[in-house]
């Protein structure tokens, strides 16, 4: 049995959301889970896990500072047992983008880091327009646009492949 601590970075709370479809996976393969959001980690004892879980979703193109805060700062402790990492965006409703090899935001927070998780993965995120400030709502159906996905402002659309999150949560029990 093994302790596993789970954090998470969101704004909207759908990365929270995945992790608490990732705890009772865990749990079921008789492992404790500790779910925390990643701002309120910093007094965490990591020494009291044994296998640490970072997923963050991406907003503007980027994971925010305090994942990259607290790598930084718990690095020796990350390096020093199984760790796995995932990403949630909406580039990630593409099957071409939807790979830690293909994702250009995982991408982008591997040449950031030098932490280097043994599990990878990339899930996609939900798309709440009008749950959106309308400047938010505007620049993401631009951006969506761009992409050619959804852009009618009253749609809600979970991307997220729950099946695959399931995989991913077997893999962390598993590491
Ligand atoms: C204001 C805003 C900006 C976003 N920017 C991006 C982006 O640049 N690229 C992307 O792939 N997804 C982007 N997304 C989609 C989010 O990553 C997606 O909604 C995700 O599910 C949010 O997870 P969270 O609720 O845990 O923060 C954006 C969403 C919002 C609301």
């Amino acid at each position: 049995m093994s302790a596993i601590l789970l954090l998470y970075s969101t704004v909207d709370g759908h990365t929270r959301t995945i992790c608490e479809r990732i705890a009772p996976v865990i749990e079921a393969a008789s492992h404790t889970v500790t779910l925390e959001r990643i701002e309120d980690a910093g007094g965490i004892e990591l020494s009291a896990y044994d296998k640490i879980v970072i997923g963050a979703s991406i907003r503007y193109g980027r994971h925010r500072r305090s994942v990259f805060e607290f790598i930084e700062a718990r690095l020796s402790a990350l390096e020093s047992r199984p760790t796995a990492f995932f990403t949630v965006n909406i580039v990630a409703r593409k099957p071409e983008k939807d790979r830690p090899e293909t994702n250009p935001y995982m991408r982008k927070f591997l040449r950031r880091t030098c932490w280097r998780p043994r599990l990878l993965d990339v899930f996609a995120g939900r798309l709440d327009y009008p749950r959106c400030r309308p400047l938010d709502r505007l620049a993401i159906r631009f951006i969506l646009w761009l992409s050619k996905g959804p852009t009618d402002p009253n749609a809600v659309i979970e991307f997220t492949d729950w099946t695959r999150v399931d995989a991913f949560a077997r893999r962390v029990a598993e590491m």
